[in-house]
């Protein structure tokens, strides 16, 4: 493709995301490293670069471990490899609950050194006058209701949100307070159908849903729970391929060639030069 046509297309950004509210469902996607981004990106409204990429590429127990140099790190990355899609990187645990202008700080750093479009926090009780903040001083800002994956430590477990009547007040209050605050757009994540129905109805902004129902403005999954790269998967993951199974017939047959010595083969390997003739 020349550089021209790529210069042509244009990434979608905050108010294209927020006008698709009650429209097209909206297809977002995590995504860590820029092949992959490459891949997503004809197919995503959204990449998310999530927290997530502690668990899923670095092998942490939980996202509490994640630091801002690891989402820069992964949201460059991100930002090179895709066009068109609107990436936004999670800010992560400790990067801005600890006041609002830590929060622009930290936020601010993502942005200019990434590129990205926006940043996600997860919207506890405190947060959404920090989103308000962020938002204020020109910050695009996702929210995050529902199951928390940050506050593990002091919940003990990933749980799904809003199966009695407190859960269910406390998180629409939460996505209503982040909504106000002009988050323009809310993951919903792990939350009860009828709660993340409600959602959707009562905010102006779209909701975009993992494991809270079909009942959302939009959906989004961690992409190697969706290829199949993992032994398990939470039981709102479809699995639209099975990565981890050709992987490893993959690695198995290289090994086997290594092994036997079919690989390399002639076609592989590099010869001297003829010398040329006088
Ligand atoms: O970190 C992440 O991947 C997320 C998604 C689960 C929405 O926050």
């Amino acid at each position: 493709m020349s550089s021209q046509k790529q210069e042509s297309v244009r990434r979608l950004a905050a108010p294209d995301i927020t006008g698709r509210k009650g429209g097209d469902p909206i297809v977002c996607l995590t995504a860590y490293d820029a092949p992959t981004a490459a891949l997503l990106d004809d197919h995503c409204d959204l990449l998310l670069v999530g927290d997530s990429v502690g668990m899923v590429v670095h092998g942490l127990p939980n996202t509490v471990g994640v630091t801002l140099e690891m989402m820069i790190l992964h949201g460059q990355a991100v930002m090179r490899g895709s066009r068109r899609a609107m990436v936004v990187v999670d800010m992560p645990f400790g990067s801005y609950e600890g006041g609002k202008e830590l929060a622009y700080e930290n936020c601010a750093r993502v942005m200019k050194e990434t590129g990205a479009q926006a940043v996600k926090l997860e919207s506890g009780p405190t947060v959404p006058e920090t989103i308000a903040y962020l938002v204020q001083r020109g910050i695009p800002v996702m929210g995050h209701v529902g199951l928390r994956p940050q506050a593990v430590l002091t919940e003990g477990a990933f749980k799904a949100k809003g199966r009695n009547d407190e859960e269910r007040l406390r998180v629409i209050a939460e996505a209503e307070a982040t909504a106000d605050a002009g988050a323009f757009a809310i993951v919903v994540e792990g939350t009860a159908e009828p709660v993340a129905r409600e959602i959707t109805a009562v905010i102006d902004k779209p909701t975009i849903g993992i494991g809270a129902s079909a009942a959302c403005d939009g959906q989004i999954l961690v992409t190697p729970d969706m290829l199949g790269l993992f032994d398990w998967t939470p039981k709102f993951v479809r699995r639209y391929a099975d990565q981890r199974t050709e992987i490893n017939d993959a690695v198995a047959r290289y090994a086997a060639d290594v092994k036997a010595r079919r690989f390399p083969a002639e076609v592989e390997t590099y010869f001297s030069k003829k010398p040329v003739e006088s």
